[in-house]
C-alpha cells in the first residue's frame, strides 16, 4: 500500500508517461517520482509495442531501466533528446528548480540541456513561492578547500555530504564530492547559479534556472495531476 505522498508521486509520474510517443528518445531522470514514469513506460512498451530509447541520468536509473527492460542509448548515439522526464527537490512559481538531493544533478543538467522539452514530475510538497535551498554542489575533490573558502566568503552554511552506509564523503556517479550549501537568501536564482558555477572546481550546482522556457511541471494533486 502506497503512502499518500507516494500516490501523489505516482499520479504525476504516470501522467508524464502519456507525453511519450513512438520513436522518441527519452531522457530519464533520477529519483522516486520518475521511477513511476519508468514503470508506466515499461507497461506501454509491452501493451502498445511502444518503441522508445532512454538516455539515463544516473547509475540508479540505468540499473532500474535494466530491470524494467527499457532499451537505452548513449548521448553519442542521438542527435537530440525529444523529452526528458525528471524529478526536482524545489520548484518555484517561475518553474526554476533545485535538484541534486540524489547527487545526480550534473548528468541531469547535461541531459536537460540536450533536450527539446523537459517534464518535471513531483508531489505538491516540492512547490514553493521562492527557492530556499540547500543547494547541492558537485565539486572536483581537489578543489574542496578552495570552494569552501569561496562559499564561506559568500555567507551561509556548508556541509560536505556524507554517506549513510559509507564512512566519509558521498562520491557521485562522476567520482566527485557533493556539498550542501545553505545561502542566507536566494534573491536571484539565475545569478546565484552562475556565481556558484564559476568557482573553479565546481562542476555544477543544483539550481536549474535556465530551462524554464522548455519546462512543463506535473504535480500529482489529490484530485488528479495538475499541469503547470
Ligand atoms: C537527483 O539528484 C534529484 O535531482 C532528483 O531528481 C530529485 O531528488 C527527485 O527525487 P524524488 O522524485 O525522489 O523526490
Amino acid at each position: 500500500e502506497l503512502s499518500l505522498q507516494d500516490k501523489a508521486k505516482q499520479r504525476a509520474g504516470f501522467k508524464a508517461a502519456e507525453y511519450i510517443s513512438n520513436g522518441m528518445i527519452v531522457g530519464l531522470g533520477t529519483g522516486s517520482t520518475v521511477a513511476f514514469t519508468m514503470a508506466r513506460l515499461k507497461e506501454r512498451i509491452s501493451a502498445e509495442r511502444l518503441s522508445i530509447y532512454g538516455v539515463p541520468t544516473s547509475l540508479q536509473t540505468m540499473m532500474r531501466t535494466g530491470a524494467l527492460g527499457i532499451p537505452l542509448v548513449g548521448l553519442e548515439q542521438v542527435q537530440t533528446i525529444d523529452i526528458t522526464i525528471d524529478g526536482a527537490d524545489q520548484i518555484d512559481s517561475e518553474l526554476r528548480l533545485i535538484k541534486g538531493r540524489g547527487a545526480a544533478h550534473v548528468r541531469e543538467r547535461i541531459i536537460a540541456d540536450a533536450s527539446k522539452r523537459i517534464i518535471i514530475v513531483a508531489d505538491p510538497s516540492k512547490l514553493c513561492a521562492d527557492l530556499t535551498g540547500p543547494i547541492p554542489i558537485e565539486i572536483v575533490p581537489f578543489s574542496l578547500p578552495h570552494v569552501l573558502n569561496r562559499l564561506n566568503q559568500m555567507g551561509g552554511t556548508i556541509q560536505v555530504r556524507e554517506g549513510v552506509k559509507k564512512d566519509g564523503p558521498v562520491i557521485s556517479d562522476n567520482g566527485n564530492i557533493i556539498l550542501d550549501y545553505q545561502p542566507i537568501t536566494i534573491l536571484d536564482p539565475m545569478q546565484l547559479e552562475t556565481v556558484i558555477n564559476m568557482i573553479p572546481g565546481v562542476v555544477c550546482c543544483g539550481i536549474f534556472a535556465e530551462f524554464t522556457h522548455k519546462t512543463t511541471v506535473i504535480i500529482g494533486e489529490e484530485n488528479g495531476p495538475r499541469i503547470i
